[in-house]
């Protein structure tokens, strides 16, 4: 797909198939992730967890009375360490953009979840379930799958030019 036509195709999928994603699928959306640029190049304060497995996923959608990643059988969790100068949730922001324009390309539905976020985060038996390496903290959820249906939106934001 071309640059632009996938981000105009972007959409916040909250509707997913229960078919799982390839592992071929997914380990391109997760290098476009990598890809993505961090502040002062601290790649190594930047760490992925993907969640396929259905017993995690099934007690982290009972956390709420809803599910609150709608049930995508991929989970990414973007977690982050802050070095002191604050980029941790920018920096994240920036590794998730990447890997939702990556799962458009592919043809994939995809969201980026925040929600799910504070919920992991109160439950600590869940977050330990993470397994995250020492001083990481779990900044932006994305729902990866099949989506269900498309939505055509368009939005806008009010542009000053100053020339
Ligand atoms: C920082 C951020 C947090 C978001 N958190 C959630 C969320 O927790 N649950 C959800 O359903 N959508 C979430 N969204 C998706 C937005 O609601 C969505 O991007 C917006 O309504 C525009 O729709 P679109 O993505 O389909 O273009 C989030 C988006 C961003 C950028």
């Amino acid at each position: 797909m071309e640059l632009f036509e996938t981000i105009n195709s972007r959409f916040s999928n909250r509707k997913f198939l229960e078919k799982q994603i390839s592992d071929e699928d997914l380990s391109k959306i997760l290098k476009a992730g990598m890809q993505a640029p961090v502040g002062r190049g601290k790649y190594e304060d930047m760490h992925i967890t993907v969640i396929q497995n259905k017993t995690l996923l099934d007690e982290i959608t009972n956390l709420a009375d809803r599910s609150v990643f709608y049930n995508a059988p991929t989970l990414v969790i973007i977690s982050a360490k802050d070095d002191g100068h604050g980029l941790d949730k920018e920096n994240s922001a920036c590794v998730a953009m990447n890997m939702l324009l990556g799962a458009t390309a592919l043809g994939l539905g995809s969201i980026y979840l925040n929600l799910v976020i504070g919920l992991i985060k109160e439950h600590r038996d869940i977050l330990a379930k993470l397994n995250l390496p020492e001083g990481f903290v779990p900044i932006v959820g994305i729902g990866l799958g099949y989506a269900d249906g498309s939505h055509i939106r368009e939005h806008s934001i009010d542009v000053d030019y100053i020339k």
